[in-house]
């Protein structure tokens, strides 16, 4: 009997061994909780289908029947005292006084989550899917528990910031109520808590109000130019059940209704409200129209606060935004009622009338009890009295109103604008411009320095936006959302000590495969080389480096597609030619990243040559007068005067009007080697080494920069840098690097004039 007993001790044992090693918990959840432990055991997940709450409370009704959904339990026990080993919710004082505060603890004995509010309930139920398999997020929720069991985990959290917020505009695009409540869905997954609904504008308004019908008949469709049109609007009942659903996820809607710009759409239904008269055409091209409200008419604030008093009824929320942002002031400059209105009433000028048009605003929203947000141009003229700002451009409008005592939003389009591409645009879908990385949005920090503590307090958290001028699909506002939300999410819950980008990407892991769950159409990163230079002489190394577990990387060298043909990369590539490899990420699940192509360009050193030692240094000129678009415009035409530079600059003084520019010289090269060449420019601008053509950064374009390298053997080099300037901004910035060269601009003495030069052979 003993000895049996011992043997069923040992295979207990071994059992559990095995148990444990297949199950050490594995937590990672987004936003990464203020303070955790885990166990290094897991726990059975609680086998009774039931979800105890503390109270009746509506709310946390709410919250147990979300879980209860997820988790396929249709019995919610309500008002009583926990009974253990089951689910347990409780509004409870929490030590922390944080509304948003939660505990979760899973133990042998069940499921505890306790909050300071049914709100910090949710996010606890929302830690606790976290814990759950993925699947918990999909259509079917947690098909059985049977079996299942949880990491062992006692958590206490709370989020940095009261304001987490995401942005989408639908009047560029629309997107229906059923999207609208799965973006709703995917906020509450990371523990967000405003929608911000950016329904009117320029190009369409969206929202049904009943005493002007025009707005939605004629404002919210647009004629495009092939002749078909586009529309879309939501009616008061969609809103209120956007609303409820919201409310269902504890999440608040701020709707946005601009004024006094961006508001074509309404004055193509009442033009009378313009400063012109009109007529106008709810716009189809993107930017900024001169057309705004007449801030000088009293029928506009009449309409303006008709319409406000349809939203305040919609939207419970506390928080009204009215846009505010770039609104010209031509009309109103012209406009005898603006002008009017601005001498009677004394303001100064033009800012002075938008500050004006926004604290009447103001004052109609206060008397309705609602709070004024708008984008910070409504600094201008002077801050309304009691407006929040939501700092966009920058945080430099941030600061300024947290100093004068007002509260901040801060979503500053360096980090906060997820219409910009997120990796190298050659590859990515189509995107407003910009660069934002999943990195740099985690880098955000969104109460700057200068801020003195009492100042800081103002800074009410974070925002992303997303405009959708190239979002014309549901699945593009998912992958530009998409992992990017989730950085975000930390930035605007976690503590600041506990933000780490390396774990983060871990964590995330697990969340692309709830999004998978979800059948969110995410960014998945693409594969990652560290070879810092694709142009060779003899033979190129080329690794790639795989960006995710689960994961692995195709390509191709032969100019396939690796979705079809690709091989999968075990090691790094030893390359003896050119080629053009193709490489893209693929996931377990089957989706894949965009697909990245480098080229593999093996060249011979291009022969330098020697020249007469009566070296003249710098470059020669020719400088044209005219309106060009393109480099090549300058062939055939007369310069208007030449002569030698001593760098490869902008000639001194820069000529005001536009004006093209051809430097030509040689390079001094001491080290034969790869080198590379940068052409930063407004507009235009190309290198070329004799007939190669090394950088083309040809066409109208702002301050970019562009780099190409060009293996170069001892001795001078014949080149030609053109550029040119058609208005606007003017700048030339030229560099190189390699060879133990840092990235700089080329000194002087490298260069020489290549007029005055002899050539004596190479
Ligand atoms: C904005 O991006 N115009 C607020
Ligand atoms: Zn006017």
């Amino acid at each position: 009997m003993k000895r049996s007993l011992s043997i069923l001790a040992v295979f207990v044992l071994i059992a559990a061994g095995w148990s444990c090693q297949r199950e050490t918990p594995d937590v990672r959840i987004i936003p990464e909780p203020a303070q955790m432990t885990v166990e290094p055991a897991m726990v059975k997940f609680p086998a009774r289908k039931v979800i105890y709450t503390s109270s009746k409370d509506s709310s946390l009704l709410a919250a147990a029947s979300y879980l209860g959904k997820k988790l396929n339990y249709t019995s919610i026990e309500n008002g009583g005292t926990n009974p253990g080993h089951c689910i347990y919710l409780e509004v409870a004082r929490l030590e922390s006084a944080n509304p948003e505060a939660y505990t979760l603890k899973t133990s042998g004995q069940g499921v505890v989550i306790r909050g300071n509010s049914a709100r910090g309930v949710f996010y606890g139920i929302q830690t606790l899917l976290q814990l759950l398999p993925p699947e918990v997020y999909g259509d079917t929720g947690l098909v059985s528990n049977k079996g299942i069991r949880i990491p062992q985990v006692n958590i206490t959290d709370e989020p940095r910031y009261p304001w987490r917020g995401m942005h989408l505009d639908v009047s560029r695009h629309f997107f229906p109520v059923e999207f609208i409540k799965k973006y709703i869905d995917v906020l509450a997954m990371h523990k967000m808590n405003t929608f911000h609904w950016h329904l009117t504008d320029d190009q369409g308004w969206r929202i049904e109000i009943k005493k002007y019908p025009k707005l939605t008949e004629t404002g919210s469709v647009r004629k495009e130019a092939d002749g078909s049109t586009y529309g879309g609007f939501y009616t008061q009942e969609q809103i209120k059940e956007v609303v409820a659903y919201a409310a269902s996820r504890f999440i608040d809607v701020m709707p946005e209704i601009e004024m006094p710009g961006h508001a074509v759409a309404a004055l193509t239904a009442y033009p009378e409200l313009s400063c012109t008269g009109g007529p106008f055409e709810v716009r189809t091209e993107w930017g900024v129209s001169d057309d705004v409200f007449c801030a000088g008419k009293e029928a506009t604030f009449a309409f303006v606060e008709d319409i406000l008093k349809e939203v305040v009824a919609l939207f419970p929320y506390k928080y009204m935004h009215i846009g505010g942002d770039e609104c010209p002031k031509v009309r109103w400059s012209k406009c005898p009622d603006c002008q009017k209105l601005m001498k009677t009433v004394g303001l100064k000028d033009e800012m002075q009338l938008q500050s004006y048009f926004i604290r009447r605003i103001e004052k109609f929203l206060i008397a309705n009890n609602r709070s004024l947000v708008g984008w910070d141009e409504i600094l201008e003229g002077g801050l309304a009295p009691e407006a929040t700002v939501m700092s966009w451009r920058g945080v430099a409008g941030g600061i300024d109103a947290a100093r004068q005592g007002h509260d901040v939003i801060m979503s500053p389009n360096s980090h906060c604008y997820f219409d910009h591409y997120q990796g190298d645009a050659r590859f990515e879908p189509k995107a407003w411009g910009g660069y934002l990385t999943l990195e740099k949005v985690y880098s955000l920090e969104p109460t700057p320095a200068e801020l003195n503590p009492e100042e800081a307090k103002h800074v009410l958290g974070a925002q992303a936006n997303i405009w959708t001028e190239y979002i014309t699909s549901e699945k593009q506002v998912e992958y530009m959302a998409l992992p990017r939300m989730s950085a975000l999410a930390e930035v605007g819950w976690t503590p600041k000590s506990l933000r780490d980008y390396e774990k983060f990407l871990h964590r995330l892991v697990r969340q692309y495969q709830r999004f998978d769950a979800m059948q969110l159409n995410y960014r998945v990163p693409t594969p990652v080389t560290t070879a810092g230079s694709y142009v060779f002489t003899d033979s190129l190394v080329v690794d790639f480096h795989n960006p995710l577990e689960n994961a692995e990387i195709l390509y191709t060298t032969d100019g396939s597609d690796p979705q079809v043909a690709g091989k999968v990369y075990s090691t790094p590539l030893v390359l003896k030619e050119s080629v053009l490899i193709k490489a893209l990420t693929r996931m377990k699940s089957g989706r894949t990243s965009v697909l990245v192509e480098i080229h593999a360009d093996k060249q011979e050193f291009r022969p330098g040559i020697r020249l007469a030692v009566t070296k003249v240094p710098g470059v020669d000129f020719d400088l044209y007068d005219g309106l060009f678009k393109s480099v090549l415009e300058m062939d055939n035409k007369k310069p208007v005067s030449r002569g030698v530079m001593t760098s490869l600059s902008l000639p001194d003084p820069v000529p005001a009007k536009p004006f093209g520019l051809i430097m030509r010289g040689y390079l001094k090269i001491a080290d034969p080697g790869i080198y590379r060449f940068y052409l930063n420019s407004d507009d235009g601008s190309t290198l070329s080494f004799g007939e190669r053509m090394v950088i083309d950064h040809d066409g109208l374009h702002g301050a970019t920069e562009k780099s190409a390298e060009i293996a170069l053997g001892k001795g001078w080099h014949g080149f030609e840098l053109r550029y040119f300037d058609a208005g606007g901004g003017k700048s030339l910035v030229v560099q190189w690097s390699g060879k133990g060269i840092e990235k700089q601009q080329i000194p002087a003495e490298n260069l020489a004039s290549m007029s005055t030069q002899v050539m004596i052979g190479k």
